[in-house]
């Protein structure tokens, strides 16, 4: 990795609720243009983390810089989640967040307009300006849906489409508020071996294609091997090991993190 041009630089994070530490100490670089996975057993502090990277969560102790590009810093501590997003950080959530009583096509689009200028009294103020938008709104839209493969599902309401489907929609949706970097928490749980083919593929294409930055957070260890270049493993909160998929296979202390589980916090969760 490259020092020199991070997108992500997390330097000492503490997060603590009460008495429970989910960070400790946490420090982790992301190159630009990189794919990073973070892996750990259940509860080991991975969605924490990404909720300290969107704002949603202010740690206690240490700092978090975002680079949008090489010569730009943001800091992520204390700024609100729709500022982060608009910085260029997108999400998907570990659970499905879709809008279940709206399509494919305007789930997408909200994603599209979170990035707009023009609020709703300046869409009557300025309708030339407004117009122009949606017109954009609408072509982005399509744009994104036929970049994941889910044009044909564009008039399908969210609640009815297939599993697969609804991930691939989620990441439509976090792509269309433009972002430098892409985080992904377990975007293949709960699909079949089939729909984790397509997933690897379509997050391979958004890195090359796009030019988006991705952090992963993955349980299936054939799909976060194959893509992801480095990995962090965290578990209680700190993290035990970084290096590429090899090294990290290898690594005796990665190994009792994932044996020394109990069966109520296995791999999968
Ligand atoms: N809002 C919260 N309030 C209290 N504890 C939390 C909160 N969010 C996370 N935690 C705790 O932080 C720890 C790590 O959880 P989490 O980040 O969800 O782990 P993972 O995603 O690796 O499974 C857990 O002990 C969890 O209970
Ligand atoms: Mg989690």
């Amino acid at each position: 990795m490259s020092t020199d041009d991070l997108i992500f630089d997390v330097r000492d994070v503490t997060l603590r609720f009460g008495g429970v530490t989910s960070l400790n100490n946490v420090s982790i670089q992301q190159s630009r243009g990189e794919i990073l996975a973070v892996i750990g057993p259940n509860g080991a502090g991975k969605t924490s983390l990404f909720n300290c990277l969107t704002g949603v969560y202010t740690p206690q102790v240490g700092e978090i810089i975002f680079h949008p590009s090489q010569d730009q810093s943001v800091s992520i501590m204390g700024r609100l989640p729709h500022k982060v997003t608009q910085a260029g950080v997108a999400r998907t959530f570990q659970t499905s967040r879709m809008f279940n009583a709206l399509t494919t096509f305007e789930n997408v689009k909200i994603g599209v307009e979170a990035r707009h200028k023009t609020g709703p009294i300046g869409a009557m103020l300025h309708l030339p300006r407004r117009n122009r938008e949606e017109r954009e709104s609408d072509q982005r839209t399509l744009e994104l849906l036929a970049f994941v493969g889910l044009e044909h599902r564009m008039n399908t309401l969210a609640d009815s489409l297939p599993y697969g489907d609804r991930r691939r929609l989620e990441i439509a949706r976090a792509l269309g508020t433009n972002p430098k970097v892409l985080l992904l928490d377990e975007p293949a749980a709960g699909t079949n071996p089939s729909e984790k083919l397509e997933l690897t593929d379509l997050i391979r294409r958004i890195n090359q294609e796009m030019g988006v930055s991705i952090l992963l957070i993955e349980h299936d260890m054939r799909l976060v091997m194959s893509l992801a270049e480095r990995l962090y493993v965290l578990n209680f909160g700190e993290v035990i090991a970084t290096g590429p998929p090899k090294e990290i296979q290898e690594n005796p202390a990665v190994i009792t993190a994932y044996l020394g589980t109990t069966e109520t916090e296995g791999v999968s969760g």
